[in-house]
């Protein structure tokens, strides 16, 4: 899909669905790239509930979502208030056209409009080249399981004064 017309705009509580279904096809369309079946299925062993994305959403994190041409959320990233980036999602629709990228740009503008010292996150094998040019590094490997799976990924930072 076209991602020329993708807006990057603050989550409203209608995207819950949306961002419900995107991240467990991100997983399953794009994790499957560098994860296995089996640590894809622990990963998100099926999509998430809208309520899981609503209460998430209102325990204080900010939450910017990339918009198709529909207004429908096709990626979106989230920032909690101490700097760590926890969720960054696209839709296999639109993935390798840089949204994850204007997420991120995104994020960072405002996490240094509030001050914020540092971003950190811990990022996939797919994330980690994006968080790479926005100029976070990795500070280590981390090995763990998810429902029994061994998986992986890198702790990553980025200071912003
Ligand atoms: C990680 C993820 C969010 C990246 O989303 P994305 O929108 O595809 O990311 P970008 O398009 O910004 O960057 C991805 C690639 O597209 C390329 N790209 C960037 N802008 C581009 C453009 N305008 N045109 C074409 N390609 C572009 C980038 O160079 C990058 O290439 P690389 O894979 O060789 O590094 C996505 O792969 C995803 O949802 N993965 C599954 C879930 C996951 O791993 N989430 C992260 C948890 S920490």
């Amino acid at each position: 899909m076209e991602a020329a017309t993708v807006v990057i705009r603050p989550y409203r509580t209608d995207d819950a669905p949306h961002m419900a279904q995107l991240y467990y096809d991100a997983v399953h369309g794009l994790g499957r790239r560098e994860y296995s079946a089996a640590q894809t299925a622990a990963w998100a062993p099926a999509p998430l509930q809208p309520i899981d994305v609503l209460t998430r959403a209102a325990d204080g994190r900010t939450t910017f979502v990339a918009a198709d041409a529909e207004d429908r959320a096709v990626a979106y990233v989230d920032l909690e208030a101490d700097g760590h980036v926890d969720h960054l999602y696209c839709h296999p629709d639109f993935a390798g056209q840089g949204v994850a990228s204007r997420l991120l740009e995104t994020v960072i503008q405002h996490a240094a409009e509030q001050g914020i010292a540092a971003l950190y996150v811990e990022a996939s094998e797919l994330a980690r080249p994006v968080f790479e040019r926005h100029g976070f590094a990795v500070t280590a490997r981390r090995d763990f399981e998810v429902r029994g799976v061994p998986i992986h990924n890198y702790a990553m930072r980025r200071d912003l004064a």
